[in-house]
């Protein structure tokens, strides 16, 4: 097991009620609240009215229409407010777009530059404004970590960043906020999830600690994720994919092992190019990525897995990994996910320029097995 820091610092309030907390919480930074939601689904379901009444004693002000995939441009005009209205404090309110954005908007507040600097450099932040969030679509664990991926649509850019100024300070996790989240976006919040933890389980390292946990949790989103499909307000569902959401990128599971990952640097491209939704694209990549890194070295790993998380009785390795990759995929179609990129129109046109960036910015020569940019086109084409 390698050494490591675990430090989760994010005051969790789980459960129904819990935007009771909000005043508290938020009046611990200061009066001048900078409220950031989406496209508008917190309108729609009451959310918005419930929060502008419990916040009715503080200034707020509001920056809506973050986009899934956020944009730079959004970051541009959150951090435009927070430097004129002297915000202390963003409240955000939404999935992981909102709060990815709202992570960035926190530290461009005290920059002076353009802010896609930080997405580029995040070691140029070094102050931010601290963060309080409001969960409403279990998927990406944004809520309980320092990461965020913001999108550049001039330059076809998707770019994940890290700094630990960017941890929220609380996050209300409220299961009954994600009973709204339509099918399709269950979903890919769900496949999301498993991708985070599959990123993570499959590492050159043995960390049995880390490993049981993450089995564990796979075990728990294949087991509600279709129950909050069939029946979005099933409470029990909704909540435990909501804690797994938090668990599989709050550092627990990388405690003592860790690589750089393999499939997301992929699916960011496939956002940057075409917009798609980030857990559909990795539905796609993934059992495509599990078949092409399978070998001699792998076999191992991937037959725990199936035993493990799949409950495949198999003695042989061989045998035994193959029929966990098949599970998986079945398992996503079965989500109702579209398993191809055809069926997203989406054409081999620009693989090549994909693959580069991928390469160049998602270190893929240190992925569990490294891949190169042909590696990247070949599981791209396997997708299609
Ligand atoms: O925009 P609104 O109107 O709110 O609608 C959203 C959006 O259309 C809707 N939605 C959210 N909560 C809802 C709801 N609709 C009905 N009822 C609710 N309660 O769902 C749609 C998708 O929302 P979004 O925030 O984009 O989804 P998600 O949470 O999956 O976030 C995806 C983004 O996070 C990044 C992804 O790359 C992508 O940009 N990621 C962030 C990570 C992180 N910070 O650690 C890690 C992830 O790997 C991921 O890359
Ligand atoms: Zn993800």
């Amino acid at each position: 097991m390698d050494n490591f820091r675990f430090y989760a610092n994010t005051d969790i309030r789980f459960g129904k009620n819990q935007e009771e907390c909000l005043p508290e919480l938020l009046k611990a930074y200061g009066n001048r609240v900078l409220l950031t939601y989406g496209g508008g689904s917190i309108k729609k379901t009451g959310l918005y009215e419930k929060i502008k009444c419990l916040l009715k004693d503080f200034d707020v002000y509001e920056l809506g229409g973050i986009a899934p995939n956020p944009r730079i441009e959004s970051v541009y005009a959150g951090a435009k407010i927070c430097k004129e209205k002297n915000i202390d404090v963003i409240l955000a309110v939404g999935g992981g777009s909102t709060i990815d954005c709202s992570k960035v908007i926190a530290a461009a507040a005290f920059y002076d530059g353009n802010a896609w600097d930080l997405v580029l450099n995040p070691d140029k932040i070094t102050k931010a404004l601290p963060l309080v969030t409001v969960l409403t679509l279990a998927a990406t664990g944004s809520e309980m970590n320092r990461g965020a991926v913001i999108s550049n649509s001039a330059t076809k850019e998707k770019i994940g960043l890290g700094n630990e100024h960017l941890l929220p300070r609380a996050s209300i996790l409220n299961p009954e906020n994600t009973f709204t989240v339509p099918a399709n976006q269950t979903a890919a919040g769900s496949a999301d999830i498993l991708s985070h933890l599959w990123e993570i389980y499959f590492a050159p390292q043995e960390a049995f600690i880390p490993d049981v946990i993450n089995e564990g949790l796979q075990r728990a989103v294949i087991r509600y994720a279709p129950a909050a499909i069939a029946k979005p307000d099933d409470y029990e569902a909704r909540a435990q994919l909501m804690w797994a959401s938090s668990l599989a990128l709050n550092d627990l599971c990388t405690t003592g092992k860790g690589c750089a990952w393999s499939c997301h640097p992929i699916e960011h491209e496939l956002s940057a190019y075409y917009d798609i939704t980030h857990g559909v694209g990795l539905a796609i990549i993934t059992p495509r990525w599990m078949r092409y890194v399978l070998r001699e070295e792998t076999v191992g790993k991937f037959a725990a897995y199936a035993r493990n998380v799949w409950g495949i009785p198999d003695t042989d390795d061989w045998s035994a990994a193959h029929a966990g990759i098949e599970k998986t995929e079945e398992f996503l179609t079965g989500l109702g996910i579209p398993m191809t990129l055809g069926a997203l129109g989406i054409s081999a046109e620009f693989f090549p320029q994909m693959a580069a960036h991928a390469v160049k910015f998602g270190w893929l020569q240190y992925a569990y097995i490294p891949l190169n940019e042909n590696d990247v086109v070949e599981i791209l084409k396997s997708c299609l």
